[in-house]
């Protein structure tokens, strides 16, 4: 029997993986986590072009690429008004892979991590990776994270607490003035704030803001091109923070990683400093399919908060919903698989055609009718 450490032991593969197997062919998938767009076409050219000028066979340097770590400066200074220097950047993996050196260089056995509940399955998972301790925190009843009650949830071995916004699994939107807190908070306690805005651009009301704008040195961003630009194949995404933090976070990514993907890191910099209008294009899309599957829901007789960005919405749902609605061929995700506070919720995502979303509405109708 081979032997396995005890931090692995302690996770599992995602439950979500097991309900698009347990669903048929045909079935239309309302779980997936990505947009169903192409990537803009100058941000693929970015790549292309770096391939054939055999720019990208080789290592970068550890952090990124120049051009590209100017342009998420350039990024967050147009969208945030945040002033970071390109030297506080690195490219990672993904927002999986700056989650995980965000995390790893900060907390270790014996500290606890305050996590949303119900929240994206990897800050559990990564926490107990580690070797700390996740501390999940209820989301209010309108599905947003509340800052009294991470603040509640304090003990003297909290060492960072993850934010989200819009999140995931919720689309709920974070309103400024609790920004502001949780940036207060991190200041106050001297935490680790370490805010996940890979869906940052996709906000249909109100703006979306950042800690890091109140606390830049206690704040780490994750960020990423993944959702913005419709890139989860690149594999692109990246941390920005205060230097001492940079500094921990690439001795970790130095080892796990070298560097990000050179083709990828070309195509970010293409995508994030080429035209703006195909993200703009996209987020007005996914208001108006929010704005059809919210109308639909609440037709059936669901309640469900107006999310506010991301591509998800999270209905209260009756006990059996989630099981009917996937054998009658309509994948939806059970709240539980994104932490205890999510039972009685499904996450449903519309990041399909409209088509698509009619119909499986209509087959969320039975689904409804026939185990109310
Ligand atoms: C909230 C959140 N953070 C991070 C990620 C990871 O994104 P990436 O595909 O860039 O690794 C996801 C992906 O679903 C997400 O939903």
């Amino acid at each position: 029997m081979p032997q396995f450490s005890d931090r692995v032991e302690r996770i599992s593969i995602s439950g979500i993986r097991e309900v698009f197997e347990a669903a048929g062919e045909d079935a239309i998938n309302l779980g997936l986590g990505q947009p169903d767009f192409p990537t803009p076409e100058h941000a693929r050219q970015g790549a292309v072009d770096a391939i054939e000028a055999g720019k990208a066979d080789a290592y970068t340097g550890n952090k990124g690429i120049p051009e590209l770590r100017e342009g998420i400066v350039d990024k967050h200074e147009r969208d945030l008004g945040l002033d970071y220097d390109p030297e506080q950047v690195i490219a990672t993996a993904g927002g999986s892979e700056a989650l995980h050196i965000a995390l790893e260089a900060h907390v270790g056995p014996g500290d606890e991590v305050i996590i949303p509940d119900p929240g994206f399955v990897a800050y559990d998972a990564l926490t107990k990776l580690t070797g700390a301790e996740p501390v999940p925190v209820p989301v209010r009843d309108d599905l947003t994270i509340d800052p009294a009650a991470i603040e509640a949830a304090i003990t003297e071995d909290t060492a960072a607490f993850v934010v989200n916004s819009p999140g995931n699994p919720t689309g709920a939107v974070s309103p400024a003035a609790d920004v502001k807190e949780f940036a207060r908070i991190a200041r106050e306690h001297d935490l680790l704030c370490l805010s996940d805005e890979v869906y940052g651009r996709i906000v249909f009301e109100g703006d979306h803001r950042s800690p890091a704008e109140f606390a830049p040195e206690q704040t780490v961003v994750v960020d990423a091109c993944s959702k913005t630009y419709s890139m989860t194949g690149w594999r692109l995404g990246w941390v920005a923070a205060a230097p001492e933090r940079v500094e921990r976070m690439l001795r970790v990514h130095q080892y796990v990683q070298a560097c990000a993907s050179a083709p990828a890191q070309y195509a970010a910099a293409a995508a994030l400093s080429g035209p703006q209008d195909v993200v703009e294009e996209m987020v007005d899309t996914f208001e108006q399919r929010r704005d059809l599957v919210v109308d639909g829901l609440r037709e059936i007789g669901l309640d469900v908060p107006t999310p506010e960005g991301a591509f998800y919405v999270m209905p209260e749902v009756p006990e059996g919903f989630v099981d009917e609605c996937i054998a009658r061929g309509v994948v939806i995700v059970p709240g539980e698989a994104f932490g205890d506070a999510g039972e009685g919720y499904a996450r449903i995502s519309y990041a399909t055609s409209t088509e698509e979303l009619e119909e499986a509405l209509a087959i969320m109708e039975a689904a409804y009718e026939a185990v109310r």
